[in-house]
């Protein structure tokens, strides 16, 4: 692994490596693996938790952070291109991390970078260290030696998380993609569901099938204003007592009406222990890239 645009930049087995990397990283999460060592977080787009957690897990590894969150104090403001930002910045630093507005950004930057590029989160296309911390908590939670059916709630289409989990989760035989999508917001052709199953059923069907429960902001920002379509379908405490006794909740976060505050205390909610294991995949991902890069 030396860049991580996509989540198919992977092999099965860099996989599994980042995986046993992220449980070791989890249980001592301070270390000098990358002392001496400098990484750029540049953040084009608001992030709370991936920018947080990608700086913190730099420093816990002995790393020194350069962030750029707000773009109008950097010459980006001025008009500068993304490959000039990535040249200069790439000859400072040891590795970049991107989060960017245009789908194609990281990988615009990897041709540039003369550092390994890590895609924060670009565009509505990818997200692949969200989708290996979802992974990683789906291990941690349910184990991945047995069949599972997962679903996905809210607005499938501009979830860039959703597309990168659902195509790792295609890698594993034995689980099975159930799609509850708000009316216009399915899955975008660009991502055909393979052997999975695209569903007409209704959540509240389908709830008691379910091992994991993944659940998806409407993304407005991403939407002419005004069409925003109707209100949210929403996890209730309702729908969760007829789910499984060991459903897993997950939402990549932040949330807004669709996750009410109310199922934080039924301890099938995992998405703070999911956006907590965010630290140690992004630790272990950024040895990775540093190793290889
Ligand atoms: C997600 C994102 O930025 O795609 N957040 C995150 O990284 N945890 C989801 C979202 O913004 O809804």
């Amino acid at each position: 692994m030396r860049h991580l645009i996509d989540i198919e930049d992977l092999t099965d087995r860099e996989v599994e490596l980042v995986l046993d990397l992220t449980s070791r990283m989890q249980i001592r999460p301070a270390s000098y693996m990358m002392r001496g060592k400098v990484v750029a977080n540049l953040f084009y787009e608001p992030s709370t938790r991936t920018a947080a957690s990608f700086h913190i897990a730099a420093t816990r590894l002995g790393a020194a952070v350069y962030s750029v969150q707000d773009v109008v104090f950097s010459s980006i403001a001025k008009g500068e291109t993304l490959e000039d930002t990535i040249r200069v910045i790439g000859g400072y630093v040891d590795a970049i991390v991107l989060r960017h507005p245009d789908g194609d950004a990281a990988e615009r930057a990897s041709f540039v970078s003369p550092v390994p590029v890590i895609n924060a989160g670009c565009g509505t296309a990818q997200h692949p260290t969200q989708a290996l911390l979802d992974l990683y908590t789906i291990r941690t939670r349910c184990g991945l030696d047995h069949p599972l059916n997962v679903g996905f709630m809210g607005d499938l289409r501009n979830s860039r998380t959703v597309h990168s989990l659902s195509r790792l989760l295609r890698r594993y035989q034995g689980i099975r993609q159930y799609f509850f999508s708000l009316p216009g917001l399915g899955m975008p052709e660009a991502e055909p569901c393979g052997i999975t199953d695209e569903n007409d059923k209704l959540i509240e069907d389908a709830i008691g099938d379910l091992d994991v429960l993944y659940v998806t902001r409407v993304q407005k920002e991403r939407m002419p204003v005004g069409n925003w379509g109707a209100a949210p379908a929403k996890v209730t405490l309702d729908l969760l007592r007829r789910a499984k006794k060991n459903l897993v909740v997950m939402h990549p976060l932040p949330r807004t009406e669709e996750l009410p505050v109310e199922v934080d205390a039924d301890p099938r909610a995992a998405y703070f222990e999911q956006a907590q294991n965010g630290l140690y995949v992004r630790m272990a991902v950024l040895h990775m890239a540093m190793r290889a890069g």
